[in-house]
């Protein structure tokens, strides 16, 4: 019998029609969160998924999805998943590196350049009918060029974000658990510093850590204390790496200018009081979403769900596992 897998969301047809050369495909029409509950009532009678990064895979769900293989994330990012409980089942988890490094990094300077320049405030002036005059004093924003940019995170994406730098002639310092080899430093005219140093320096902080136990409220009320007030927060990470009550606080109060935010805490909820703060640009968990990078992390997933359940040219080698431990394992029950 050909494997059965599920795909929990709409995503490119054309793309995903080459899983069904080795699968029976069930996709979903409907683009949603689901809950685990959910997730392993899809499961119970399939191989393979291709899940979105608010799909969850608990121990509950693996212990409930007897006959799964493996899992592709159709996402760098995979804290959706519980890796050790996958692990232990012998279950192959993958993800889809690389190939939205560049796009990410173009919406972090977007977002950082609106907030900088009140971009989403002006376009709300000018939709709702309020300019009546050219005035000198309209919105004013803070200075980009030139200044400090700090990077906490310095993966291929914070890289890719730091080289970008250079066009705004500006300093970039970053933070990460090791620091880059030197060669990789002077490529992106970064230079390494503490943490402590990168949250007190920065007029600009990108966040584009990954969320794990370790990183979960790495931005909290103690680290918006060591900001300059003038500083703008950007996350294109994860929502959960940033306490939102504590960034809400601060912002409130103008303790810190401005954040740009493309991710939260318990998305797609907000904090109530995020939306009625004019200093905030918030948008959608969108900073893969050009249509090339999407297009790109969904042929990758399907590479990876192919290899992973042994079919296809890298049959058992699937390009991106995150669990390597898994590969060659015979499913545990
Ligand atoms: C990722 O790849 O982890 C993104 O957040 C999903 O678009």
């Amino acid at each position: 019998m050909r494997p059965r897998v599920w795909v929990s969301r709409p995503l490119f047809g054309d793309i995903i029609d080459r899983l069904r050369a080795f699968f029976d495909v069930e996709i979903e029409t409907e683009d949603r969160s689901w809950t685990p509950g959910e997730v392993a009532f899809k499961l119970h009678d399939k191989q393979g998924a291709m899940l979105g990064v608010a799909d969850p895979v608990t121990a509950e769900v693996i212990a409930q999805s007897p006959q799964l293989r493996a899992v592709a994330n159709v996402a760098v990012g995979y804290d959706n998943l519980d890796l050790a409980a996958l692990t232990a089942a012998g279950i192959v988890a993958t993800n889809t590196p690389d190939v939205l490094n560049e796009a990410v990094a173009d919406f972090a300077w977007a977002l950082l350049l609106a907030t900088a320049r009140r971009i989403g405030e002006g376009e709300r002036y000018v939709r709702t009918d309020q300019w009546r005059s050219p005035s000198y004093n309209l919105l004013l924003g803070a200075e980009v060029h030139g200044r400090t940019l700090g990077i906490l995170g310095m993966g291929r994406i914070g890289q890719a974000i730091a080289r970008r730098g250079a066009g705004f002639r500006m300093r970039v310092i970053y933070h990460n658990r090791s620091r880059l080899e030197a060669i990789t430093e002077r490529e992106c005219n970064a230079e390494y510093v503490g943490r402590d140093e990168l949250l007190r320096k920065a007029d600009f902080l990108v966040l584009v850590l990954p969320l794990t136990r370790h990183s979960r409220h790495a931005i909290g009320t103690a680290e918006l204390a060591l900001m300059k007030p003038s500083a703008i927060l950007v996350n294109v990470a994860r929502g959960g790496i940033v306490d939102d009550a504590a960034l809400v606080e601060a912002l409130a109060g103008r303790r810190l200018a401005g954040a740009g935010l493309d991710v939260f805490e318990n998305e797609p909820a907000l904090h109530p009081l995020l939306p009625t703060l004019d200093n905030v640009v918030l948008t959608p968990h969108i900073a893969s979403a050009s249509v090339d990078t999407r297009r790109a992390m969904t042929s990758l997933a399907v590479d990876n769900l192919i290899a992973a359940l042994g079919c296809g040219p890298n049959a058992g080698r699937p390009p991106n596992v995150v669990n390597p431990e898994a590969l060659g394992g015979i499913r545990r029950g």
